[in-house]
Formats: structure tokens, sequence, C-alpha cells
């Protein structure tokens, strides 16, 4: 009997191969090898060596720092007020007022909370809870740019579907059209974007956004758009898909607290589209996680209504963590994109002798004591090659962090 060998939680056991689901997820995710192994996330890896090495975390995506201290108080009152029992299915209703609020505010969506939005546990939560709602079947495909945030492939893998990749050039990060329509079909069931995108920074074009909704119109499928870093846009105020023309019908529009106000290990996440869509992504759900957070939701209400400055000094603060790590990374020798948005840079580590950017990253604790993601972890192993050299740094930390992590690079490279 085939035997599988798990590479973290414990460590040392082996056993039967256990069928089911989770061995799809597992290949999806890309971390079932093929002598059986189950490996750790890059993340987890990642994060172990900088713990173990002492090196600047540059790899996971969370704040160093808190974020708005009204927004916390407001979640240490609740849990004072009693809110600590299940909040109500959909979400509590001051929040799902809030989200309503925002969405007009913001983009002039208007959204009606009693029927539109279900409030989840992340947005994690949300895109595995839309995807395993709206898959029916190995035939149906859902199309995403790669590279792509890595939890799609495996939830993708879990609802038994197929998953269609459209390259992201390298450069501009931008899709080619003509590759992008030929990928969508009458099988595609779901077409996911990401913007601003994680991990490359991107901002899609209009003319991107209004070709997946042409293409998802012409094939009736349904967009679903991950917006976590909506208010981490550097450039233009972000432009939320479900406002194209002919969009918002068909669009299921997915984001966070978050990244929007630096609280990730609360897991407030939150999808609105039209009624039917939302009521079959809320019978999913409510039997994944039924509820969660009571106090936090009320305390992201209070997020979503701070007034307009906090967005964007965030945004401009963030812009500038930017600017420091790609000063920090150019003297270094890495040639860097600059995103247009959300929390990552990536950089060309070529010119270092990082081609094989996992490598390079796996070595990179010992050798500039700095831990980094290789882009290759956000790709299918079978198109790994057209990323090589593409290492993606966390921007998201306090500033004296970031001048720490690009004096050790640039004094590692001139050793
Ligand atoms: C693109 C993208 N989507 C979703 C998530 C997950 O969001 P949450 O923590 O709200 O589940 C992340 C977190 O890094 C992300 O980068």
């Amino acid at each position: 009997m085939a035997r599988v060998s798990f590479a973290y939680g414990l460590s040392l056991f082996f056993m039967s191969v256990i069928p089911g689901a989770w061995l799809r997820t597992a290949e999806g995710a890309g971390l079932l090898s093929s002598d059986g192994t189950v490996a750790p996330t890059i993340f987890a890896e990642m994060s172990a060596a900088a713990v173990r090495t002492g090196a600047v975390n540059l790899g996971q995506g969370f704040p160093d720092e808190d974020g708005p201290a009204e927004v916390l108080e407001a979640a240490r009152a609740a849990i004072a007020s009693g809110a600590n029992q299940y909040p109500p299915g959909r979400g509590v209703p001051d929040l799902l007022a809030a989200i309503a609020e925002h969405q007009q505010r913001f983009y002039g969506l208007s959204v009606d909370p009693g029927s539109e939005i279900v409030v989840t546990a992340g947005a994690t939560e949300a895109l595995t809870a839309t995807i395993l709602a709206l898959i029916d079947g190995p035939d149906d495909e859902v199309v995403v740019f790669e590279p792509y945030y890595d939890s799609y492939a495996a939830a993708v893998a879990l609802a038994g579907a197929r998953l269609v990749t459209v390259p992201l050039r390298r450069g501009d990060f931008q899709p080619d059209l003509d590759r992008l329509a030929a990928s969508v079909s009458d099988r595609t069931r779901i077409i996911l974007v990401n913007d601003p995108h994680n991990p490359t920074g991107t901002v899609f074009s209009r003319e991107v956004l209004d070709e997946v909704v042409r293409l998802a119109s012409l094939h009736d499928a349904i967009i679903v758009t991950d917006e976590v870093y909506e208010h981490l846009a550097f450039h233009a105020p972000h432009t939320p898909i479900a406002t194209l023309p002919g969009a918002a019908e068909r669009t299921l529009t997915i984001s966070s607290a978050g990244k929007t106000f630096s609280t990730t290990g609360w897991k407030i996440g939150w999808v609105h589209g039209p009624a039917a869509l939302i009521t079959a992504v809320l019978t999913v759900k409510q039997y994944l996680t039924y509820v969660n957070g009571s106090p936090f939701q009320p305390a992201v209400a209070v997020g979503l209504r701070l007034p307009d400055s906090y967005f964007a000094d965030a945004a401009a603060l963030l812009a500038r963590k930017h600017g420091i790590l790609a000063d920090g990374l150019r003297a270094a020798g890495f040639d860097v994109s600059p995103p247009q948005g959300g929390y990552f840079t990536v950089a060309d580590a070529t010119r270092l002798g990082g081609e094989d950017a996992a490598a390079f990253c796996r070595a990179l604790p010992e050798r500039a004591g700095v831990v980094a993601i290789p882009l290759s972890a956000f790709v299918s192993p079978a198109h790994r090659e057209q990323y090589s050299g593409l290492v993606r740094f966390a921007a998201c930390k306090r500033i004296e962090v970031l001048e720490e992590a690009a004096s050790r690079l640039a004094s590692s490279s001139s050793r």
C-alpha cells in the first residue's frame, strides 16, 4: 500500500494513504511530492527559517504594527459589553450596514445589507465557500491569473474542478488579452481576479477588467474578485470590477479587514453580490464555520466608517515603505518591479545568481539575514520556469525593520 509521510505536525510518523479530498487539495496547492510526502507550505518553512536564523522576516504578509486605536478599542468594548456569543449567520447587522455604506461611499455601489452580503472568516473562507458553492463537477473550470494567491489552487482542487491559468507577463504583470480570451470558454464557471494583485503588486488595466466582464458575459461565467488590498492602491483609486457596466449582476466581490486595518489575525472578511449568489455562498459557508469573530465584527464596522484620511494615509505610508525596500533591493543588486498596490514588492535576483529563486530564498536567511518567498510558490509546477529568479518581499513592516533588511541585503551582496 502506498505510504505518505507528513513533513509537518506530527513529523515523524508514517501511515497508509488516507483517501479523501485532502489529497487533491495538497496536490492542487503543490504540496504533494512524487514520493508521497506532504510538504509544509513555503510560508511555514520560511517563517521557521526566520526564527532559526534570526533573519528579518519579509516572507509572510502580516504587519508588525497595530492598526487604528479606535478599531482595537471597539473590539475590547464589544467583549466588555457581552458580544461573545454566536452572531447572526450573515453577520452582525451593524457590520453589514457598514459594508454597504463603505461600498456606496468609495465606489458608488448599492448593496442591500439584508440580502446581498455575508460576513466570513476572512477573505479565505469567502473564497473557498464561493468556489465550493458554485463548482458542480470535474468539467467546471476556474480561470485565474498566474502567479496566484496560494489558496485559489487549493480550493479549486478541493472542489474537484480544473484550474485554468492565464500567465501575467514578466515586467508589467498584465495578461495577454488574446491568451485570456482563449482561456475562457463555456466550461468556465468562475473567472477569479485578485486586484490589486498578490504576489506581483500589479493593478489590472481597465482594458483587462473590461475583457474579463466581456468574456464572463459571453460565456455566462461568474466573476469572483478578491479585493483585500482595495485600500492599498498607490497611484489611482481602486476600481472594483462590480462597478463596470454589466458586471454587478454576475460578480461576487470579496474583501477583508485584515489588510485595511492591520488586523490579519481577526479573520473578518465578507462577500457581496446578487442575492441569489449570496444565498448559494451562505448555504455552504454556514456549514464551514457557521459564524466567527462576534466582538471583532462591530470593531470592523468602526474601521469601515473611519474618515477618508485614514485610508489615504495607510496607502501613502505603505507606498513609502515600498520605496525604502526598493532602494535597499536595488542597492543590493536586485532588479525591482515597483508595485502599484498591496503588501509586496517583486524583485529579480538573477544578477545575484538567483535564477533558481527557491534555492536563493532557502539560502538567503543564512547569506543575508533576510527571509523572502520565491514567486514559484504562486505558480503551478509546469510554469515555474517562466518566473525564474523572481522573489517576493513584504513591505508591510516597520520602517526600521525594512531599513535593517535593506542594509543586510546590501552588505551581503558586497561581501
Ligand atoms: C490576495 C489575498 N487574498 C486573500 C487573502 C486572505 O485574506 P484573509 O486573511 O482575510 O483570509 C490574502 C492574505 O494574504 C491575500 O493576499
